[in-house]
């Protein structure tokens, strides 16, 4: 047990984070029921689609399962709402300011836990009376701070500025990396890239065949005059380059994004004009697995680390 396994009633302190267009309620309820954390993903879901996949992951798990709410998408109150009267017991919001919904989420007996980029955002969560952070370093898939700073930079930080729990994001795909993020002070890991390369997310099977693809280096982020998102670099990636050489105005950007760029390209599989959003940790990641295969190989592994760690001698 730990702190993180304590407060979700879960098993393994592994937390599968809510991704757009690719976690819903088949891949949270196969995390959960495997013995860490599944969370939905709201941030492309429609009201009444959220309350469907709510609905199916209850039926599908009886562990404790979350909703993701990113609280720069549209229709935040329904949602809101309807996370309440679903009993949904765990929320995690991001890209917003977590005294916005904190209050009320917990009034109804909710855990909330907030995503930050910095160690100055997860003070203000632990004040807006969030119960655990995760602090999410640059080489996370997804959008990304603008402070550009590193999991392995950001997690001793934040340790260091809040008292409540601490989940460590980017860069984690692993035993090995999870055990790295506990050793720089964390009380869990959140794996996002890792779970959109598995068989139960809900992409298109060729982002995910795309991100066993991806190398070293294959990711970049950009759009940081919208909201700095790390992208596979495709034709739309470059395209977005060819605008930048010419100093563009933030409408011109909006322009050039469109509307749906991220469902065509990651739900629809449109690799070519979509938006593909992954991590760097991408390089590292060779299949595409089962989750009840991924989290038992991230467990042996962490446990073969800590042995390895034991015979250190410096
Ligand atoms: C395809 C994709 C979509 C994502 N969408 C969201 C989202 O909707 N809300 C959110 O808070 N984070 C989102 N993230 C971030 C993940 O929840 C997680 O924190 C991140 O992927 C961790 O870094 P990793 O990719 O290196 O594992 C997304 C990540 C990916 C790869």
């Amino acid at each position: 047990m730990n702190k993180i396994t304590e407060l979700f009633k879960i098993q393994y302190p592994i937390i599968q984070g809510g991704m757009i267009w690719n976690s819903g309620y088949k891949l949270a309820s196969a995390v959960s029921n495997a013995g860490g954390l599944g969370l939905i993903g709201a941030g492309s879901m429609y009201p009444d689609v959220l309350r469907e996949h709510i609905q199916k992951c209850k039926k599908a798990t009886n562990k404790p399962f979350g909703v993701n709410v990113p609280m720069l998408y549209p229709n935040i109150e329904e949602i809101i709402q309807i996370i309440i009267e679903e009993k949904v017991p765990i929320v995690f919001t991001s890209a917003g300011n977590p005294k916005t919904w904190t209050s009320l989420l917990k009034s109804h007996g909710i855990t909330v836990v907030h995503v930050v980029s910095s160690s100055k955002f997860a003070l203000k969560a632990q004040e807006s009376g969030v119960d655990a952070v995760v602090a999410e370093g640059f080489e996370a898939g997804g959008h990304n701070g603008r402070e550009e700073t590193t999991t392995l930079t950001l997690i001793p930080m934040v340790k260091k500025n809040i008292s409540i729990p601490l989940i460590a994001a980017g860069g984690i795909a692993t035993g090995r990396g999870m055990y790295a993020a506990m050793a720089l002070g964390a009380d869990g890991v959140q794996m996002g890239s890792r779970f959109a390369a598995s068989v139960e997310s809900s992409s298109h099977d060729d982002f995910k065949q795309t991100i066993v693809q991806t190398q070293e280096g294959d990711t970049l982020v950009t759009l940081k005059e919208l909201a700095p998102v790390r992208l596979i670099k495709n034709k739309f990636f470059d395209d977005l380059q060819q605008l930048y050489a010419q100093c563009p105005t933030v409408d011109q950007l909006k322009e050039l994004l469109g509307r749906a760029r991220a469902k065509r390209g990651m739900f629809e599989g449109d690799l070519i004009e979509g938006e593909l959003e992954i991590g760097q940790i991408a390089g590292l990641i060779d299949d595409i697995l089962p989750v009840e295969v991924i989290i038992k190989n991230v467990l042996e592994e962490f446990e073969q680390v800590q042995k390895e760690m034991q015979t250190l001698r410096l």
